[in-house]
C-alpha cells in the first residue's frame, strides 16, 4: 500500500486515537528512521523514549533472532531462563528487592498503585492507621488505563472516562508546603516522576523529594518513584532518582527496557512486597521469553558499551549547545534535563508547532510538550555529529520563523545532580 492509501484505509479503519504525521517510516539504521522514498530521518525523539539503542543494534537483533527460535510465550504458569536473570540485574541497578514484569508503563504503574492499596491494607491488619488515598503532582503523567489516569494530571486524559479511581488529590508541582499540608495518615502512597516526561522535562527539587521520603517513612506509605521515561539510563545513571541519593519503595520502568519490545517492570521493596501472595496478581504475556532476551541484550550492551558514561557525556554537551542556542534566540526560553533527556521551552505554543514542522522539513525528528517545549529523547548512541546537526537546523529554523527582538530568557533551569 502507498502512504496515501494506508492513510485512507487507517483514517476509516483505526480509532481515532492519534493525529500522525504523514511519514510512512519502512527501515531504521542507528539513529536514522529510513522512509518508503530511502530519505534518512535522524530521530531525535526515539519512539518515545523507547529505542535506546537506535535501530537494528546487533545485539537486540542477535537476542531476538535467538530467542525467537526457542521460546516466544509460555505464560507465567512455568519457568524460563529470563525473568530471574533480569530481575537481578533490574534489582542490583535500582537497589530494590524483588521485580513484577508486565507489558507497559501504565501496567507497571497499576501494579504500584495496587502493591499501595495492599500494603495499607497489611498494615492496617497490622494495628497501623493508615487510608487508601494517592498524592500525584500537578504536571504529572502515569499513563492511561483508569487508575494511572487517575494519577494523571491534565484534565484531558482523565475527565471524559470519569468516574476514574476515586481517592488521588494532586499536589503543585515541586511545592514542598502543599506536599506537607496534603500529607497524612489517609495516604498510602506518594507518586512522582523526579523528572516529569510529558510535564516538560522539569526536575523536582531536592527538598522536595526527600520531604516526599520522610513523610512516607513517617506512617508507612510507600514512595513510588515513576521511572518510565527517566530510567534504565536516559539521564546517565539508570534510575533519574539516584541523582538524588534518595531510594524509593516501588519504581516503574517501562520504555526502553526491551530495545522496542513491550516489557514494563514494577520494582519494590521487600517489605512492600509482603502484601502480594499468589493469585493477587498477574498478567499473560507479561516477562515472556523473548522480551526478557532482548531487555538482557539492552542491560548488557548499556554495560559493555559504558553507555550511562556516554550518556552523560553527550547529553552534556548537547545541553551546552542547546544553552548556546538560547543565549542567540530569545525565543527559547528555558533549556532543562539531564543526560538524554532534555528540553527547550519556547515563549509560545505556535513557535514551538512551527520550529517541530521546520524541523520535519529537514527531516529531523523531535516532539513537542506541555504546548511550548520542545523535547528530546534520542538513542544513547547519539554523536555529537548528530547532535551538531539538529542544532544548526534548530538554529536555521528559529531564525527563520521567530519573532526577532528582545525577551528576557534564561538558560539552566532547575537542575539535578
Ligand atoms: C512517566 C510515565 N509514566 C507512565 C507512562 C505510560 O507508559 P505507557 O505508554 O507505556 O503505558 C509514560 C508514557 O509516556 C510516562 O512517560
Amino acid at each position: 500500500m502507498t502512504l496515501d492509501e494506508i492513510k485512507a484505509a487507517e483514517a476509516k479503519l483505526l480509532l481515532p486515537t492519534y493525529e500522525r504525521n504523514p511519514i510512512l517510516f519502512v527501515d531504521g539504521e542507528g539513529v536514522h528512521l529510513i522512509d518508503e522514498k530511502g530519505e534518512r530521518y535522524l530521530d531525535l525523539l526515539s519512539g518515545i523514549g523507547v529505542n535506546a539503542l537506535g535501530y537494528g543494534h546487533p545485539a537486540i537483533e542477535q537476542a531476538i533472532a535467538e530467542q525467537s527460535r526457542k521460546l516466544i510465550h509460555i505464560s507465567n504458569l512455568y519457568f524460563h531462563e529470563g525473568q530471574a536473570e533480569l530481575a537481578l540485574r533490574l534489582t542490583e541497578a535500582s537497589g530494590m528487592d524483588r521485580a513484577f514484569f508486565c507489558n507497559s508503563g501504565t501496567e507497571a504503574l497499576e501494579a504500584a498503585l495496587k502493591l499501595a492499596r495492599a500494603h495499607a491494607g497489611l498494615l492496617r491488619s497490622e494495628g497501623k492507621t493508615i487510608g487508601t488515598k494517592f498524592l500525584a503532582l500537578e504536571h504529572g503523567f502515569h499513563g492511561r488505563t483508569m487508575g494511572s489516569v487517575a494519577t494523571t494530571h491534565k484534565a484531558k486524559y482523565r475527565e471524559p472516562f470519569e468516574p476514574v479511581m476515586p481517592g488521588v488529590e494532586f499536589v503543585a508541582f515541586d511545592d514542598v508546603a502543599d506536599l506537607k499540608a496534603k500529607f497524612s495518615t489517609d495516604i498510602c502512597a506518594v507518586l512522582i516522576e523526579v523528572i516529569q516526561g510529558e510535564g516538560g522535562i522539569r526536575p523536582v527539587s531536592q527538598e522536595f523529594i526527600e520531604t516526599a521520603r520522610a513523610l512516607t517513612r513517617s506512617t508507612g506509605a510507600l514512595l513510588i518513584l515513576d521511572e518510565i521515561q527517566a530510567g534504565v539510563g536516559r539521564t546517565g545513571k539508570w534510575f533519574a532518582y539516584q541523582h538524588y541519593d534518595v531510594q524509593p519503595d516501588v519504581t516503574t520502568v517501562a520504555k526502553p527496557l526491551a530495545g522496542g519490545l513491550p516489557l514494563g517492570a514494577m520494582l519494590c521493596t521487600e517489605e512492600a512486597a509482603r502484601a502480594i501472595h499468589p493469585g493477587m496478581h498477574g498478567t499473560t504475556f507479561g516477562g515472556g521469553p523473548l522480551a526478557c532476551a532482548a531487555a538482557l541484550a539492552v542491560f548488557r550492551t548499556i554495560e559493555d558499551d559504558h553507555l550511562l558514561e556516554y550518556v552523560t557525556e553527550v547529553g552534556t554537551y548537547f545541553h551546552e549547545q542547546l544553552d548556546g542556542l538560547a543565549k542567540k534566540h530569545p525565543a527559547i526560553v528555558e533549556v532543562r534535563g539531564i543526560g538524554l533527556m532534555l528540553a527547550a521551552e519556547l515563549d509560545s505554543a505556535e513557535l514551538a508547532k512551527d520550529v517541530l514542522a521546520g524541523m520535519l522539513e529537514r527531516r529531523i525528528l523531535i516532539n513537542r510538550t506541555s504546548e511550548t517545549v520542545l523535547r528530546f529523547l534520542p538513542p544513547y548512541i547519539l554523536g555529537r555529529e548528530h547532535v551538531d546537526t539538529a542544532i544548526s537546523a534548530l538554529d536555521e529554523v528559529l531564525t527563520e520563523r521567530a519573532p526577532q527582538g528582545a525577551g528576557a530568557h534564561t538558560t539552566g533551569g532547575k537542575e539535578v545532580g
